[in-house]
């Protein structure tokens, strides 16, 4: 699945993910004092959906988060075609895109199945790579299940927002650490360049 697997930035189809697909994506958390949450709660979406819109309108007033992200933006790494890519790198960096992306964002938003959070009982930084492996595992069994993810860190950047989905979880002293959707959806048509593999075998 590493070769299936990618992040997918567009609309998700809506279709529910069953039940068992979900307990066997949750049991991709084994690590203790990690947690995964996923829900279809339609009233936590439409809550982290005011978050996002929020924190978009935040995280692009600010002229260094236009910056670097129009840098990303150019390398292609949101799956768009290189012409797209030159043309968002200028667009985001210059031009305050705030608006334009809390609504793609909650439109994609609005059309996943499920959300996710991957929390934590401490914040040290061995605790946050321990996260991205579960987030890995967890998007290795998706790809498998021909389901999609998409990270959502906008709601995790910014810190008042952040204190905020901390209170969405059952247990709320928890550090949100790496919130995400997911659901059923057509492949993108470009998606993050990868590396050859000889520069990453040693
Ligand atoms: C820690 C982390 C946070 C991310 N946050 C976002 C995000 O907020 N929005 C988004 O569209 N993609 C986000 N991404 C996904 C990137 O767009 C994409 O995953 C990354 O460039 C690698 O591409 P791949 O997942 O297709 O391999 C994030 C990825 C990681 C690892």
């Amino acid at each position: 699945m590493i070769v299936v697997r990618h992040t997918n930035h567009g609309e998700y189809d809506g279709r529910p993910v069953p039940a068992a697909v979900l307990n066997r994506l949750r049991g991709r958390c084994v690590e203790p004092g990690i947690t995964l949450l996923l829900t279809p709660d339609e009233s936590i979406k439409r809550k982290v959906d005011e978050f996002v819109v929020r924190a978009d309108a935040i995280e692009f007033a600010d002229p260094a988060f236009r910056q670097e992200l129009g840098h990303w933006i150019g390398q292609g790494v949101f799956g768009t075609s290189w012409l797209m890519s030159k043309i968002g790198k200028l667009a985001v960096t210059h031009i305050n895109m705030g608006s334009a992306t809390a609504k793609k964002d909650s439109t994609v938003l609005m059309s996943s199945p499920v959300l996710g959070l991957i929390s934590t009982e401490n914040n040290e930084r061995e605790t946050q790579i321990k996260v991205g492996q579960v987030y890995q595992r967890l998007s290795l069994l998706a790809a498998a299940e021909g389901i999609w993810c998409q990270p959502m860190s906008q709601i995790v950047q910014v810190e008042e927002i952040k204190a905020e989905v901390a209170k969405l979880q059952p247990q709320p002293a928890l550090f949100p650490q790496h919130p995400f959707r997911l659901g059923f959806a057509a492949p993108e048509k470009h998606h993050t360049p990868r590396r050859d593999m000889q520069d990453v075998l040693v």
